[in-house]
């Protein structure tokens, strides 16, 4: 267990367990609203993703957010804008988030920091993601990571709303 004391807040990572997809989707439903992940395929990322961990309040348990990797498969690069660059172990952040009360106080970058050390662990020397053009808080978080902004998405979400593609070497770190 990985644990930290931030502001207020002693914190752990932990895995997934089965009986965390509600609460996982009540984050879901209050962040990313139209654009949330449903149940279903929560349930299937628990089986399929090669890490999904929960940061929660060590003393009362309190789901503060959750973080999803998947691998990426050689196959899935050559069809993206990477048919020329040599195809790195990659890993893919399916997502990141932080429950309403608890942003901004430092949470995300703990969260992330971790997943990508684990990434690293693990010998993935890429990590790529998307995000939406409209959430400056997190392109901003990426940045100070060192992601670099690259392919842009149109309608990539549900909702209709664009996307970046960003991506990060992992030995940069
Ligand atoms: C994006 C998210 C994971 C960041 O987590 P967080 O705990 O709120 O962020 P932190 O407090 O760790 O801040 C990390 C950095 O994010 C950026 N950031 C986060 N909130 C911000 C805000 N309100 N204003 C400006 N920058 C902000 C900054 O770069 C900040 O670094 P700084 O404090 O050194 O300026 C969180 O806000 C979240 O869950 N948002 C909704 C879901 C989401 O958008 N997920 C990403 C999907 S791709």
């Amino acid at each position: 267990m990985h644990t930290l004391v931030i502001g207020k807040y002693s914190c752990q990572i932990r895995p997934v367990r089965r009986t965390d997809i509600l609460k996982i989707f009540e984050i879901e439903k209050r962040v990313f609203g139209d654009d949330k992940f449903d149940i279903i395929l929560l349930r299937d990322l628990v089986q399929q993703s090669i890490q999904f961990v929960i940061l929660e309040e060590e003393t009362s348990g309190e789901m503060l957010g959750f973080c999803i990797t998947m691998q990426i498969n050689p196959q899935d690069l050559r069809g993206s804008n990477h048919h020329s660059a040599p195809q790195l172990p990659t890993t893919h952040i399916v997502n990141i988030a932080i429950d309403m009360p608890y942003q901004h106080h430092g949470l995300g970058k703990f969260l992330l920091q971790y997943c990508l050390d684990e990434m690293k662990k693990l010998g993935y020397q890429k990590v790529q993601l998307e995000v939406n053009t409209a959430n400056w808080q997190a392109i901003s978080l990426y940045k100070q990571f060192g992601f670099q902004q690259g392919e842009f998405l149109a309608n990539y979400y549900r909702s209709g709303a664009n996307a970046y593609r960003m991506e990060k070497l992992l030995q940069e770190n």
